[in-house]
């Protein structure tokens, strides 16, 4: 199926506004729009069956728990892994933060996690919080810094200490794509905890846990058209009945004594407290939008968006335009970083902008929306050789013009801010 970007932004009701005041968003590795479906199940649920989950025997009671138990199915069906191995956490961030938090547990506390120069701060820094607080290692291994990441990579880095590896399936810089699977089986092989960080995957392309063979995954519902406040942490069942529990409080108990307590089935025992209930019913409608265009279009869709993005710079030629990343569209996600600079230079003024000032140009001359920065991934931004970059992402809604337009500012602030 070819995508049909005027339908797809048909859903959108934000779009009305964007082609009302010139706006071309393509910050979508950042987060992504909402279609009228997501905002209108959220909009359903409170004006038809709020209430609390899991505790009222009445009608609303059990309506909302019924949705948020289905949402849950929905959800955890589309990277094939059942209900029981789905936990709703707020966010990628979060779900990274439990693995790090309690793996360990598992692992022994004299044990090395290896992660690599890739991730964004959610996979580095929750394990180097872990590293000081039970005493494990995080190493960081020596991957190069632009392509894919290898099987011999990991294995160079391991050691007998290592008990977890801790990688992201597509890099939020380079958009490269790494092939775990084969990873994961090896490390299986060895005994070694597989973690994976989906949350610039599982938005752009089939992932099934049981292919990647994983021990735990995260994702961001924010990223895939779903709300705020709503991600996943799937978890092998054996993997999330063994760890510890993350947070106490209600929900995630069976009974509670005054001097212990029992813990809930899996997935509740790592759900305290209320839950994020319209959040999940959301994403779940984010989910049939996209399992209604599947996720092979969505993919197919991105490969071309980006294959067109590499194949106009190369026709613009625009003098200082420098991008990173694999060119293989293969193993490229939407994702297109770049800095303006001539020659290596990033000191001299007319031979840099900086890439705060290529997103606040290309918003004023064609209404382009980028970002800047280091992209919350610092070790990666500095293994690039350079402290900040700019940033074009796309999703199903972007389509030829809009790479066209930002290739117009950046031609422009080109021949305005370079000498
Ligand atoms: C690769 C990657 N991992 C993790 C995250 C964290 O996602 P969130 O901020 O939704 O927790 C991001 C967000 O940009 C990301 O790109």
């Amino acid at each position: 199926m070819h995508i049909d970007v005027e339908e797809i932004r048909s859903h959108f009701p934000i779009f009305e506004r964007f082609s009302r005041d010139n706006i071309i968003y393509l910050d979508n590795a950042a987060t992504t729009q909402k279609p009228r479906e997501v905002v209108e199940a959220i909009t359903s649920f409170y004006y038809n069956s709020n209430s609390n989950v899991h505790r009222g025997v009445y009608r609303t009671g059990e309506e909302a728990s019924e949705l948020y138990n289905h949402s849950r199915e929905n959800i955890a069906g589309f990277i094939g892994a059942s209900p029981d191995e789905l936990v709703f956490v707020r966010n990628a961030t979060e779900a990274l933060n439990i693995a790090a938090t309690c793996l360990p547990e598992l692992a022994g506390k004299d044990s090395e996690v290896l992660i690599s120069r890739m991730e964004h701060h959610s996979n580095i820094v929750p394990w180097q919080i872990a590293s000081k607080r039970v005493g494990i290692t995080t190493k960081m291994m020596e991957n190069m810094p632009e392509r894919q990441i290898t099987w011999e990579d990991v294995e160079k880095n391991l050691t007998e200490k290592t008990r977890i590896v801790s990688l992201s399936q597509c890099s939020n810089i380079l958009g490269t794509i790494n092939d775990l699977s084969e990873i994961g089986r090896k490390l299986h092989e060895r005994g070694i905890f597989f973690v994976v960080d989906a949350a610039q995957s599982v938005p752009h392309m089939k992932v099934d846990v049981r292919s990647l063979n994983c021990d735990l995954l995260a994702f961001s519902g924010h990223k895939m058209m779903g709300p705020s406040g709503i991600g996943c942490l799937y978890g092998r069942k054996e993997i999330l009945e063994k760890m510890p529990p993350y947070m106490g409080g209600g929900e995630m108990i069976k009974e509670v004594f005054e001097d212990r307590f029992t813990m809930a089935d899996v997935p509740l025992k790592y759900e305290a407290g209320t839950p994020n209930i319209e959040g999940a019913i959301g994403l779940s409608a984010a989910v049939d939008f996209l399992k209604k265009i599947g996720m092979e279009n969505v993919r197919e869709h991105e490969r071309e968006l980006i294959k067109y993005t590499l194949d106009l710079e190369s026709e613009r030629k625009i003098q200082s335009l420098h991008s990173y990343g694999p060119r293989n569209p293969l193993i490229r996600a939407g994702i297109y970083t770049f800095q303006l600079k001539k020659g290596d230079s990033e000191k001299s003024y007319g031979n840099y902008v900086h890439p705060h000032d290529i997103s606040h140009l290309a918003d004023r001359i064609k209404g382009v929306e980028i970002r800047s920065g280091h992209h919350c991934a610092m070790p990666q931004t500095l293994a690039l050789g350079t402290y900040a970059t700019a940033r074009a992402s796309f999703y199903i809604y972007n389509d030829h013009k809009d790479v066209e337009a930002l290739f117009d500012a950046l031609q422009s602030i080109d021949r305005k801010m370079i000498a």
